[in-house]
């Protein structure tokens, strides 16, 4: 079986990997790929969707696994020309995938299946949104198209609202687009995975992210500094409650709308003081969570992936074991506002933990960063404690000019 992953990160290298350990041994392929990723799959050669889909046609192509958003809307959408060229995709529509590209459109779609989420309004323009927030603080505005995790302001007071209204209405920094005002809703976060295969769903292993950039959650939001992975991470009554109220009701509201979905779909999540609600859906794996959570995933993936993009959902062939996993991110210098490049990566053959590159390049034999988020080293552990100390432990071997890393990953809110 040929196999092809697209998408260049951290995510994608943890799939590659999983994939690749498949028990039928497929070949593995991706696009646009790392040098990281091209250790173990080969590089598909195009410069856009369609000669994506002409290179896939060409090697052929068994199987397209999408690890991230941008794909899944771009253009005519990844799966959607998948499906015209016969290749099955596990990763859904473009109608689907506004499910993350919208928020405005998740939000009507939390609403009209009851689906517990936070109140919210979407305005046009700043003075819209003044009287949508009415001076009621804290509140969280979110800009309703992709914005790599950057979107969305909880704003404690008027003036980091009115600094945002400014970013999102003159400034355009995301571009043209509507924004949702929304309740502030307080209590822990968790991610929680499904793999949707039209109208039956597996819940996968659930994790928690770390956003902020600083230890002890302060600092700015970032796509994730690290992550921390297990069943245990929320009891059964909670896991219950979220399959029941949430999981459940939004793949037969999938189904209700005629929104078609074979993929993973992430459910992100506040356990409010009111019962879990709904922040936000992505139609994908999380990151840096994906790094977290594959190391636990036993099975056959790939056979898992190839059934369900046909419409074959078979659970059994995968399950997660019972320990604990822990990801640690080393970001580069000025991360997340801006990004530096071409530091020389040292250690990391000392580190004897799982090391999946985020934004890596290979020269001169050795690593150079490439990006905002460099590496994600994971170490897994049957025990809480054992994880997360051989994580930081083998994570502090590895070091560039400037790296930011958190200390207090799985520590806290776990
Ligand atoms: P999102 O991109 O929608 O996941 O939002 C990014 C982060 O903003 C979340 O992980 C939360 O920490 C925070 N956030 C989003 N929505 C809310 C909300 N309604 N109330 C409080 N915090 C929120
Ligand atoms: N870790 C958050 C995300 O993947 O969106």
């Amino acid at each position: 079986m040929k196999i092809a992953v697209i998408g260049k990160g951290g995510r994608e290298q943890a799939l590659v990997e999983t994939l690749a350990a498949s028990p039928g041994h497929p070949q593995l392929f991706s696009f646009p790929g790392s040098d990281a990723i091209f250790r173990t799959a080969l590089p598909l050669v195009a410069d856009g969707l369609d000669s994506l889909i002409d290179a896939m046609v060409r090697e052929g192509i068994d199987l397209c696994v999408a690890g991230e958003e941008s794909y899944l809307v771009k253009g005519e959408g990844l799966a959607n020309c998948c499906t015209r060229a016969g290749i099955p995709c596990w990763g859904p529509p473009k109608e689907s995938a506004q499910l993350e590209a919208s928020k405005e459109f998740a939000k009507k779609f939390l609403m009209r299946h009851g689906i517990p989420t936070g109140k919210a309004q979407a305005v046009a323009n700043a003075q819209e949104a003044r009287e949508a927030i009415d001076g009621c603080y804290p509140i969280v505005l979110k800009f309703d198209g992709l914005a790599a995790g950057k979107g969305v302001a909880v704003c404690q007071d008027e003036a980091s609202a009115e600094a945002f209204l400014t970013e999102v209405f003159e400034q355009q920094r995301f571009g043209e687009g509507r924004l949702l005002v929304e309740e502030y809703l307080t209590g822990p976060e968790i991610s929680i995975f499904a793999a949707v295969c039209d109208d039956q769903y597996l819940v996968l292993c659930p994790a928690r992210d770390y956003k902020r950039l600083k230890e002890g959650d302060e600092g700015p939001n970032t796509g994730g500094m690290g992550a921390v992975a297990s069943r245990q991470l929320a009891d059964d009554e909670t896991l219950n409650a979220i399959e029941r109220t949430i999981v459940a009701p939004t793949v037969a509201g999938l189904q209700e709308d005629g929104l078609p979905y074979r993929g993973f779909l992430y459910f992100g999540l506040m356990l409010t003081p009111d019962g879990p609600k709904v922040i936000e859906y992505n139609c994908r794996f999380g990151d840096p969570e994906c790094e977290a959570v594959m190391p636990l995933l036993q099975g056959d993936l790939a056979g898992f992936c190839m059934a369900g993009a046909q419409g074959n959902f078979k659970p059994e062939l995968i399950s997660f074991s019972e320990g604990w996993s822990v990801c640690c991110i080393l970001a580069s210098a000025g991360y997340p506002a801006s990004s530096h490049s071409g530091d020389t990566i040292t250690g990391l053959e000392d580190c004897k933990a799982r090391v999946f590159h985020c934004g890596t390049r290979c020269a001169d034999g050795g690593w150079k960063t490439a990006g905002g988020r460099v590496l994600a080293i994971t170490a897994t552990g049957d025990t809480l404690e054992q994880a997360r100390k051989t994580a930081h432990t083998e994570a502090a071997k590895v070091n560039f000019p400037g790296s930011q890393r958190r200390g207090d990953i799985a520590y806290r809110n776990v």
